[in-house]
């Protein structure tokens, strides 16, 4: 019998404790800074191969979880563990940490050397001897961020979006599985962004596993793959990007008055009893750059798209006519103010909260 030898019940478990080793897992991880609680219980789990987007406005807690996963600030409770390896298991840091490579905040590099010497001091500083092997691995890593050609320029002359892939380009100077960065596109322009974002595709292609944080919910909706959702030092959601935004999609309606608007949304909600489809109406404001109703405020339904005749055909009944009618595509924006009711100070309200109505005495 395989359970009865020690081996046999041995080799299962081995597995299955390979198996459950994600590059990051958090749990209850909790800090405190004085009367502040900076986090609090958090858990997270990234995968292996996961972009994974850590994302909250300011002050949510960010950086401060990122730290913590380097083990440069210890929880005040709660634990983080990289491959399955705790990283307050002091004796087994360093090791542990070779795997990861990371950005946190500002790259700190010497502004009269070039980048390639930078990387030099990085590679020395992290035990690499300065032999063959490591000057074709600092080659190989400025090839990877595309800065082969100005490598031997002056860090000072490099642009930010440059100074942030040389940063990038430190941070996998020990051939890393997870690479660790703390809001990557900051600052930059958009085409230093588009260089940023390109740059962790093809890292994400090469099987790395990729932790980024950022304030900018839509940029992280291009990126990531997997994300979680902090607001107040915890987590609000966790997930695949697709399906969150899948759960968002659906149908907007639009009238060019706002007394039809109020009435269509009445006639919505009467005919819910024959039609259980139509789920979550609630007024929205356009998102930017779309049609912008007199009232300010359009109908959304939470419907499949193939649902949208039904829903004209329902307000034909009633006598009611849409100027506009359309699938509404889902962003992390509009769920993450939806589900904060809007505390992200740092973006535009692409949704009304549900419960506002567009005209006084309108339905709801
Ligand atoms: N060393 C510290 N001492 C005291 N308070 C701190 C310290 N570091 C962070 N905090 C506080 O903890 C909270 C979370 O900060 P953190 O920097 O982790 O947020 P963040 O999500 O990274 O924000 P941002 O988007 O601005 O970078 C904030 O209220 C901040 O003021
Ligand atoms: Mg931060």
């Amino acid at each position: 019998m395989q359970g009865s030898s020690p081996q046999g019940a041995l080799a299962p478990a081995t597995a299955s404790v390979l198996a459950n080793n994600p590059p990051l897992r958090a749990v209850g991880l909790t800090k405190r800074y004085g009367q502040r609680l900076a986090v609090r219980d958090l858990n997270l789990e990234v995968r292996r191969g996961d972009v994974f987007g850590l994302l909250g406005p300011n002050g949510s807690g960010k950086t401060t979880t990122l730290r913590m996963t380097l083990g440069l600030v210890a929880p005040t409770q709660g634990d983080v563990s990289l491959f399955g390896v705790s990283v307050s298991d002091t004796p087994r840091r360093r090791s542990l940490l070779r795997r990861v490579g990371a950005l946190i905040e500002q790259p700190a590099f010497y502004p009269y050397l070039s980048g390639r010497d930078n990387l030099r001091i990085v590679a020395t500083l992290s035990g690499a001897a300065a032999d063959r092997v490591a000057r074709a691995r600092i080659e190989s890593v400025l090839a990877q961020v595309e800065l082969a050609d100005r490598a031997g320029d002056a860090y000072q002359k490099y642009s930010l979006g440059m100074k942030q892939r040389l940063g990038i380009a430190a941070a996998l100077l020990t051939e890393p599985e997870l690479i660790i960065l703390d809001e990557p596109t900051n600052g930059l322009d958009p085409a230093g962004i588009v260089d940023v974002r390109a740059l962790i595709g093809r890292l994400a292609r090469q099987g790395m596993t990729i932790i980024l944080s950022s304030h900018q919910l839509y940029e992280v909706q291009q990126i990531c793959s997997r994300v979680a959702i902090l607001n107040l030092g915890t987590t609000v959601a966790q997930g695949q990007v697709a399906e969150l935004l899948a759960a968002q999609s659906g149908i907007v309606v639009g009238f060019d008055q706002p007394e039809l608007t109020a009435r269509a949304m009445a006639a919505l909600h009467a005919a819910t009893a024959e039609a259980p489809w139509l789920r979550g109406l609630q007024y929205v404001a356009p998102e930017p750059g779309a049609w912008v109703p007199p009232g300010g405020f359009l109908i959304a339904v939470d419907a499949a798209v193939e649902r949208a005749s039904e829903v004209c055909a329902l307000l034909a009944r009633q006598g009611l006519f849409p100027a506009e009618l359309r699938r509404r595509e889902g962003s992390l924006e509009q769920y993450f103010l939806e589900l904060t009711g809007g505390q992200n100070g740092h973006s535009t309200s692409a949704v009304a909260p549900a419960a506002q109505p567009p005209t006084r005495g309108g339905a709801q």
